[in-house]
């Protein structure tokens, strides 16, 4: 069994999975992430046609697929269909795209998960309640004190804990939607309990203003070890890299 998120001291997040070494988002990537001892893994959702849950980051199929189009636009078992291997190496022919319930089961009790909803690149287009349907494939598979639930889209972060307070959810800073507001006052609107931040747009200000308010900061993507002792030296609570394997590394060598 996994212990509670809330007693970690510093979260060593797989972007993706261990995306560097395996196609992001399939299971390959997560449990190869697992395998390098990632405390968590961070993976990106939207819903199907149909309205299930399936893990894949572009709003199109095209890049990281041998699909075409909008992953909104196929219903669930024809995205299962779809190769989501061969574009990163023949290795990885036949890994399939997975659903939000797949990884969560298989990550149940094993390692933790970042739940990243996908709505800005869809917009108003795109409701279906995936706020709704990602909390109770959370709770179905005992996985509430184990998930840290993000968005860029602020609307999504607010509905989640409007449905399920209990639920810790990360606040994915956007210039565009921010609106001049620093880090405390995006926190308290959107009632977000981490600030999840790119490592190009925090600074020094944001970072003694979350200190001061007692809230932590999460830091993507980060792949050099130079940057990675560097955030963990600035008390980031968690780095998100492509890389477990070297962050762990020098998480335990910081850490110990
Ligand atoms: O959740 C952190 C990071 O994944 C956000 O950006 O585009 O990689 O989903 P992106
Ligand atoms: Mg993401």
């Amino acid at each position: 069994t996994l212990e509670p998120l809330i007693d970690k001291n510093f979260l060593v997040i797989a972007h993706r999975g261990a995306s560097k070494y395996a196609p992001e988002n399939t299971m390959a990537a997560f449990k190869l992430a697992h395998k390098m001892k990632a405390d968590m893994i961070e993976l990106d959702v939207q819903l199907s046609k149909d309205g299930m849950p399936v893990v894949f980051h572009d709003a199109k199929l095209d890049r990281h697929s041998n699909g075409k189009g909008l992953v909104s636009s196929f219903l669930i078992d024809e995205l299962h269909q779809l190769d989501a291997g061969n574009w990163f190496s023949i290795e990885h022919k036949g890994e399939k795209i997975p659903s939000l319930e797949q990884v969560l089961k298989w990550a149940s009790g094993k390692i933790m998960v970042n739940i990243e909803i996908k709505k800005e690149s869809v917009g108003d287009l795109v409701e279906g309640g995936v706020e709704e349907k990602v909390i109770e494939l959370v709770q179905k598979t005992g996985m509430e004190k184990n998930v840290i639930i993000s968005s860029f889209d602020y609307r999504a972060i607010e509905r989640i804990k409007t449905i399920e307070p209990k639920v810790l959810t990360g606040l994915l800073y956007h210039k565009k939607s921010s609106s001049k507001r620093g880090p405390e006052k995006l926190l308290r609107d959107y009632r977000a309990d981490y600030f999840h931040c790119s490592r190009s747009e925090m600074n020094k200000k944001w970072r003694a203003q979350l200190n001061e308010f007692g809230k932590r900061y999460l830091i993507y993507t980060v792949n050099k070890k130079k940057q990675m002792e560097k955030w963990i030296e600035m008390g980031a609570y968690g780095i998100f890299s492509d890389k477990p394997d070297l962050l762990r590394e020098v998480a335990d060598q910081y850490l110990s």
